[in-house]
């Protein structure tokens, strides 16, 4: 898939879906996000970047898990969802990943480093 159709795709329904339906996915999603998170190496002080971080809810439980030494830096391309990040708390960047070409910027996109606390 192109970076463009990504952008379209979680900038247009999908985006605006996971914005609205946030708190059913998460709740549908707890039990893999706790289960992942046991599986991270994460101590206090860890520094954690987590691409896709979306509306921050594995975010904000990284964060909790790093405590306020630590450092997650989420990356996103949605701008519904990186709205709903930020006034969760967090100060998530649009991402610059790509998907097809990993070494190539998207087109516009920005990135900087920026503290998502819990
Ligand atoms: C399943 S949602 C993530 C949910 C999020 N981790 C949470 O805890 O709420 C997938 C996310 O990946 C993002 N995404 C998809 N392709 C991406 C890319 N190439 N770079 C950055 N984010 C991307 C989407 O915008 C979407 O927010």
């Amino acid at each position: 898939m192109s970076n463009a159709a990504v952008h379209e795709i979680w900038n247009g329904e999908a985006g605006r879906d996971w914005a609205e339906n946030r708190a059913d996915l998460d709740h549908f999603l707890g039990g893999s996000m706790a289960a992942l998170l046991d599986l991270l190496p994460l101590a206090p002080g860890a520094r954690v970047l987590e691409i896709g971080s979306g509306a921050g809810t594995f975010s904000l439980a990284l964060a909790r898990a790093v405590g306020p030494e630590g450092r997650v830096l989420g990356l996103d391309v949605s701008e519904p969802l990186l709205t709903l990040a930020r006034r969760r708390g967090g100060r998530p960047s649009r991402s610059a990943v790509s998907t097809s070409r990993p070494r190539r910027w998207m087109p516009g996109a920005s990135m900087s480093a920026s503290r998502i606390s819990a």
